[in-house]
């Protein structure tokens, strides 16, 4: 059967207990001879804190608190799901997918349950995917993850990226609704910017070709994203003929204060409708709208029936937005 709509009913997320300061990283890269410091990341990022997890601590781990979490504010329970996605670019291992085995931490089977990889853009990937299957009946009672352990790609050796990255998970149950939840969502990717945001390494025979570590162009990522993250944002709203003025509050990927400003800016939107969290969590890639979601939700902030934008921009380069009522 199937429904016009789907809807969130349940938030989770989960950051890992060690928060690592500004000042903490910049003692921790004295050691390698690296200097770094709060003023200058809070500056240039708006980054005070981020979390990361203890070496043993992997995507799923993370993704299962958060999940437990949203199943637990949608008033459901983990027999009740039937679809699994887990935005990540960090997964547990090569294969199987790290949605596969949060399945299993679950306590359930059946169901399907993969991986997205869009990096940055992953959880509105893997919304609108979530969105689809329930829309053409494939599913009625969605869980979308977003889970990532970025500290395990950082280059400690390099301050222009690993002071701004953290780990963390979020999460969303999404269902069959008959009143609109999603209301458009708007995504694309070029390839052609895979050389300005990548982890280049792979694994072949045994060893890994290449570096396994994050290399970033921080100024060719930084014209992009505010560039793409508004045309999302403006193809999104005229999809579902609405116009800025129809959006409460504005939840973009947590990349950087002043990226999340710039967006809000060129919307028209005042400082008061943007949902900051890159502050206390750096940037957690394909967890940081969820994260961010679930902190606004549990706040008080961000109430039911109110208009959400959600947007994403990373590696691929990959971008894309979600509208939704809550
Ligand atoms: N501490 C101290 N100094 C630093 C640090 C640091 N951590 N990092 C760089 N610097 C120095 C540089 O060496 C340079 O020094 P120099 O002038 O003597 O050569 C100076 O600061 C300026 O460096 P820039 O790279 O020009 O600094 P910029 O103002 O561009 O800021 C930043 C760098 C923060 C990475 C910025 O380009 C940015 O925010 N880009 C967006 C990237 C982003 O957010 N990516 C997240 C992943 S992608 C995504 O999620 C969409």
């Amino acid at each position: 059967m199937t429904t016009p709509y789907s809807r969130i009913t349940g938030t989770g997320s989960y950051l890992p207990p060690r928060r690592v300061t500004n000042d903490d990283l910049a003692k921790e890269l004295a050691t390698r001879g690296i200097e770094t410091s709060d003023q200058w990341i809070v500056e240039r990022t708006g980054i005070h804190a981020r979390h990361f997890a203890a070496p043993e601590v992997t995507s799923s781990d993370l993704g299962y608190e958060a999940a437990r979490h949203a199943l637990e504010s949608a008033g459901r329970k983990a027999s009740d799901v039937d679809l699994i996605i887990v935005a990540t670019s960090t997964p547990d291992m090569v294969f199987p997918s790290s949605a596969a085995i949060l399945q299993h931490k679950l306590g359930i089977a059946g169901c399907p349950a993969f991986d997205v990889q869009a990096v940055c853009s992953g959880f509105v990937y893997a919304l609108t995917v979530a969105d689809a299957m329930i829309r053409t009946g494939s599913a009625r009672c969605a869980l979308v993850v977003g889970a990532e352990v970025f500290s395990r790609i950082l280059d400690f050796n390099d301050r222009t990226t690993c002071v701004l990255f953290g780990d963390g998970a979020g999460a969303v149950v999404l269902e069959a609704s008959q009143e609109p939840g999603i209301l458009a969502s708007d995504l694309h990717a070029d390839g052609k910017h895979v050389g300005i945001l990548c982890v280049p390494g792979h694994v072949s025979g045994g060893n890994v070709l290449g570096t396994p570590l994050l290399h970033m162009d921080g100024q060719a990522v930084f014209k992009l994203a505010v560039r793409v993250l508004e045309e999302a944002a403006r193809a999104t709203l005229a999809k579902a003929g609405k116009t800025e003025a129809d959006i409460d509050w504005l939840i973009p990927h947590q990349a950087n204060i002043r990226i999340m400003e710039g967006t809000a800016k060129k919307l028209k939107l005042p400082r008061e409708k943007l949902i900051v969290t890159v502050n206390e969590h750096g940037n957690t890639s394909a967890a940081s709208i969820p994260l961010a979601l679930d902190e606004a939700v549990r706040s008080g902030k961000v109430k039911k029936g109110e208009t959400l934008m959600l947007e994403g921009v990373g590696g691929g380069f990959t971008w894309g937005a979600v509208l939704l009522n809550l």
